[in-house]
């Protein structure tokens, strides 16, 4: 890929850890020795995709870069097949990512960014739709954020769409540059960088509400 003129690679760790004889280490140890191997092939830059299931993702995020990750693509969706009551079969189900899905990349963005550097790149996936999503990604420190479902909903021109949301949302906010807005909400600049780690969860219990529906009269 380098030699055919590539400018960067991705390489997307993809993969389920689904045999009960290899710990967690085991699993983590192999996937830091192909990054290592992909980095020793290669001197363009290399972005490394990685999915959230990791147990303890800060440690496993900075030894990727220490194996050679120049940026860290967060997160690899993981699909989920289902299975078909008529046939019996196994069969994979595609479901496009929903704006809420946003929340996993950018709690882990704002924590990581200020431990990892600015050396590091950082790139959100999952769940950016709109340009306020986007804002969301630059504000707790991404470098870039990229669309897949958005665009495949709504059709190449939608990159448009997007990009005059965020210029207006940085206009309307007084920001005069991406690079003013990009890590301003990170855990380090937060008033409450807690808030991106503690699950909060009976604040998160309290502010659900019952549909009106539901409500007796
Ligand atoms: C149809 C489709 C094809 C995809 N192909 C790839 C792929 O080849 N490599 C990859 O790393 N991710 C692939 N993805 C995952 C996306 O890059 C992205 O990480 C994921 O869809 C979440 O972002 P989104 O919410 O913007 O869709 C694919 C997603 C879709 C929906």
């Amino acid at each position: 890929m380098q030699d055919a003129g590539a400018d960067a690679l991705e390489l997307n760790v993809y993969h389920v850890a689904a045999d009960p004889s290899r710990a967690a280490g085991e699993v983590e140890a192999a996937d830091l020795q192909l990054i290592a191997a992909v980095r020793a092939a290669v001197t363009i830059p290399l972005a490394v995709k990685l999915s959230p299931y990791y147990s303890s993702f800060a440690s496993f995020a900075a030894a990727a870069t220490r194996a050679g990750a120049d940026g860290l693509v967060l997160f690899n969706r993981f699909y989920q097949p289902d299975l078909d009551l008529d046939s019996l079969d196994v069969v994979p189900r595609l479901e496009l990512s929903h704006a809420w899905e946003l929340r996993l990349p950018v709690r882990w963005i704002a924590i990581l960014r200020p431990q990892l550097g600015t050396g590091v790149s950082l790139a959100a996936t999952s769940g950016v739709h709109a340009g306020t999503d986007a804002v969301k990604a630059l504000m707790v420190g991404a470098d870039v954020a990229m669309m897949t479902s958005a665009l495949l909903r709504h059709g190449p021109q939608h990159v448009a769409t997007v990009e005059a949301e965020l210029r207006d949302w940085l206009a309307e906010h007084d920001y005069t540059s991406v690079g003013e807005l990009r890590g301003s909400a990170s855990a380090s600049t937060v008033e409450d960088p807690a808030a991106f780690e503690r699950a909060n969860y009976m604040a998160t219990l309290r502010s659900w509400t019952t549909p009106a529906e539901l409500t007796p009269s």
